[in-house]
């Protein structure tokens, strides 16, 4: 570890989640009938939702791409940072997932700004236009990660964002036996992301970590 490192614990989460704001009533709403939907309980984590929101706001972000709607938590927190006539683009490719989301995004107060598109992320990506966005989101499957990276490089303006969910592979990046089969591409996804010079970012160690990165060209 660095000098200057704090070895993080998980008493450390608990207090910063204690100090996060935390869901509102319709999120709250949201997650209770995702749960009984048998959707999976993978959303972000609020002060994940949180960072994301103080970024899109800080870079006066209008434009967002989101691989992996699910319930629409995250698409809906994210919209709420945008100003008026923002936008976000969700991609899901469970229609269960993209069903549910769209009637929860219409309940909520920003039905206005977020659009659900279903299909597989690499099919709708590149449908996209060059430079439409001011942010990325990515948190679908990761096997695709190097993919939908390489996308948004291209849909994101340069100054804009590209973040990136679960670098910390649910808890396993560091186990010698993972469970999880996804693990080995996540760790192969660090590696990219690490290598990739269009980018200046870091994995900031909140939720399962999530990567933060700036487009520099
Ligand atoms: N961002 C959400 C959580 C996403 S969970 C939130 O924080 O609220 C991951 C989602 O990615 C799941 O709903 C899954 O169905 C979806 N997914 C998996 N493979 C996909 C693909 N190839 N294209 C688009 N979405 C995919
Ligand atoms: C899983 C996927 C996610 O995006 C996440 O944040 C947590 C878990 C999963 O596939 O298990
Ligand atoms: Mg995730």
């Amino acid at each position: 570890m660095s000098e200057s490192s704090t070895l993080v614990t998980a008493a450390h989460f608990e207090y910063v989640a204690a100090r996060t704001q935390g869901d509102d009533a319709l999120l709250r709403d949201l997650k209770a009938a995702a749960r009984d939907a048998g959707l999976p309980p993978i959303s972000i984590a609020p002060e994940q939702a949180s960072l994301l929101q103080i970024l899109l706001r800080s870079t006066g972000a209008r434009e967002v791409v989101e691989v992996g709607t699910l319930g629409g938590y995250s698409a809906i927190a994210m919209a709420r940072a945008l100003p008026l006539g923002g936008r976000v683009r969700t991609i899901e490719y469970e229609k269960k997932h993209a069903d549910f989301a769209r009637a929860w995004i219409a309940r909520s107060d920003v039905a206005d700004r977020v659009t659900v598109f279903q299909g597989k992320g690499m099919d709708v990506l590149p449908t996209f236009a060059n430079d439409s966005a001011d942010a990325a989101f990515l948190d679908a499957d990761k096997a695709s990660y190097p993919d939908y990276l390489r996308e948004s490089l291209r849909i994101v303006r340069t100054g804009g964002l590209v973040l990136v969910d679960n670098a910390f592979a649910f808890g396993q990046l560091l186990d010698e036996r993972p469970k999880d089969r996804e693990v080995a591409a996540v760790r192969a996804f660090n590696d990219v992301m690490a290598r990739e010079d269009r980018l200046q970012s870091v994995i900031v160690p909140i939720g399962d970590g999530v990567w933060v990165g700036v487009k520099l060209r």
